[in-house]
Parts: structure tokens; C-alpha cells; sequence
């Protein structure tokens, strides 16, 4: 039998300097699945991929391609659809910071038909604590996302209790969600209506305090469409402005609205972060 891979050798978390900007978990997952990572360039105005980025950069040997879904921006690859049919081409969303976000027609992220994977750890837009969710395309993937979370074990737990023995169909991990952490997402989710408004909320609260502001570009994260997702980070202010004086008064003028108890000072790269409880 072989074992999944799970080590990500010799890479290192700023290798590439994508990764700057968001996470190296997508790269430890296209590693973890024994494939060769490619990056491609981002719109600079979104920090997202678009339809030409990838159409460019696909190669025959291309297998799946992984948007990071960048502040809760959808990311619609829908004209490369066909393309991707015929090449055999997977798309995988990293949606992790994009649960709540519609795409331009409406569509919720993860009902678009792709793979999508959000994460549900404890500054998400929804969260568990810790943890994510995948939407799989179909019941089969479904089943062997269940299986592999689970040692691989093909039967359910409820069958496995009254049962004296069990199939292993191939190697898994052992990541089931905590039933304390999915409670605490369940709760999460009855007010995410309230959530996702406040995140909105903040972030044009963020855009109009320092849109004046020298030396600072607020990312477009297309927040009619979008929860921005870890406030501090889809507004993610890019550029040295945010360490100016006229910066901190701008992240002060938000900080000391009437929102202010919702809003703690944080790290000096983004200026603001705000309470997520
Ligand atoms: C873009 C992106 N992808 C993946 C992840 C990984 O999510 P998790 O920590 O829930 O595994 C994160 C987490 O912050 C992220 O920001």
C-alpha cells in the first residue's frame, strides 16, 4: 500500500513570492497529492487569476488548475469550461476565504460546479474553530473524500458500530471535524447573515478611510460580490502608505467609528484587524 505524501520537502513558506499574499496550505496540497505546482501571474488590482492568466498557462501536462479565491473574491473561470472538458482539466477552488460569496450572476461559491474547499479556521468568514469543508462534484467524490478523512475507511461510523468488522479501501488520514467544533459552526452559520454584513461593512468602511490616503492601494475584492474575508487581509491596503502617519489615522478614523468595539489595532503589515466574535 502506499501512503498519501504528506511532506512538503524542501520548500520553503516564502519560496514563491505568491505566497506572500496568501497561504502555503495550497501548496502543500497540490504536494500532498504528489503533483508538480505551477504559478501563475495575478491581476494586480485583485491579487486573484483570471481566465486569460490561466488559459496562457495551461500545458498539456496540465491536470488541475487552483484559483485562490484571494479576500473572498469569486474567481470565474467559466469560458475556459469547454476548454477544460476536453483537456481533462479539474478546477479545485481554494475558496478559504470566500464562504458567503456569490459570483457575478448570483451563484454561491461551491455551487458552481467546481471542487471548492473552504476553510473554517478561527478568523474565516464562517468558522468552526478550526477545520474546512470540500463540495465535491459528485456523489462518488464525495464518498472518497468521506473515505480518505477517515483512514480510509469505506463504512460509516453508524455502520461500523454495529458491525465486527470494516473495509479499508485505500491509505486515508485521520481528519475527521470534532462534533465540538462542528457545533460551534452550526451556531456560527444561524448568524451569518449578520457576519457577512458587518465584513462588508467594514470593508468600505476600510476603502473610503484610505482611499485619499498616499501610498496605499486597497485591493478590489469586488465586495458587492464578495464577504471579504479576515477583514485585516482583503483589505489587504498594499503598499508602505499603511506604515504612514496619514495611514494609521486612516485605519484610526474606521477604528474609532461607532463600530469601535468591534475593531482591535493588529499587525503593522495590515494595519486593522476586527474582533470575529
Ligand atoms: C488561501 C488559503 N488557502 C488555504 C488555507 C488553509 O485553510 P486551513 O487552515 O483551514 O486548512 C488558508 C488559511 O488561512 C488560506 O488563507
Amino acid at each position: 500500500m502506499t501512503m498519501p505524501n504528506r511532506s512538503t520537502p524542501g520548500i520553503e513558506r516564502n519560496a514563491a513570492p505568491y505566497l506572500h499574499g496568501t497561504e502555503y496550505a495550497a501548496l502543500a496540497a497540490v504536494l500532498a497529492a504528489g503533483a508538480q505546482p505551477r504559478f501563475l501571474d495575478v491581476d494586480p488590482t485583485t491579487l486573484c487569476v483570471t481566465g486569460e492568466h490561466v488559459r496562457t498557462a495551461l500545458t498539456p501536462a496540465t491536470r488541475a488548475v487552483m484559483p485562490v479565491l484571494y479576500g473572498g473574491r469569486p474567481v470565474d473561470l467559466t469560458a475556459l469550461r469547454a476548454e477544460f472538458a476536453d483537456r481533462g482539466i479539474v478546477v479545485v477552488e481554494d475558496a478559504a476565504h470566500a464562504f458567503g460569496s456569490v459570483t457575478l450572476d448570483g451563484t454561491p461559491v461551491g455551487a458552481t460546479g467546481n471542487l471548492t474547499c473552504f476553510s473554517l479556521g478561527p478568523i474565516k468568514n464562517l468558522t468552526c474553530g478550526q477545520g474546512g469543508l470540500i463540495v465535491p462534484r459528485d456523489a462518488e467524490e464525495a464518498e472518497r473524500a468521506r473515505s480518505l478523512r477517515g483512514l480510509g475507511i469505506v463504512e460509516t461510523s453508524a455502520i461500523r458500530a454495529a458491525a465486527t468488522s470494516y473495509t479499508v479501501a485505500a491509505a486515508g488520514w485521520r481528519e475527521q471535524m470534532s462534533a465540538l467544533n462542528a457545533a460551534i459552526g452550526r451556531a456560527q452559520l444561524s448568524g451569518f447573515g449578520v457576519v457577512a454584513a458587518r465584513r462588508q461593512q467594514l470593508w468600505r468602511a476600510y476603502r473610503t478611510a484610505l482611499s485619499t490616503v498616499k501610498g496605499v492601494r486597497v485591493v478590489d475584492v469586488d465586495v458587492d460580490h464578495a464577504v471579504p474575508a479576515e477583514p485585516h487581509s482583503p483589505h489587504r491596503f498594499e503598499g508602505r502608505g499603511m506604515r504612514s502617519e496619514a495611514g494609521r489615522r486612516a485605519v484610526g478614523r474606521v477604528t474609532s467609528h461607532r463600530l469601535r468595539r468591534r475593531l482591535i489595532p493588529a499587525t503593522a503589515r495590515s494595519g486593522a484587524a476586527h474582533r470575529s466574535s
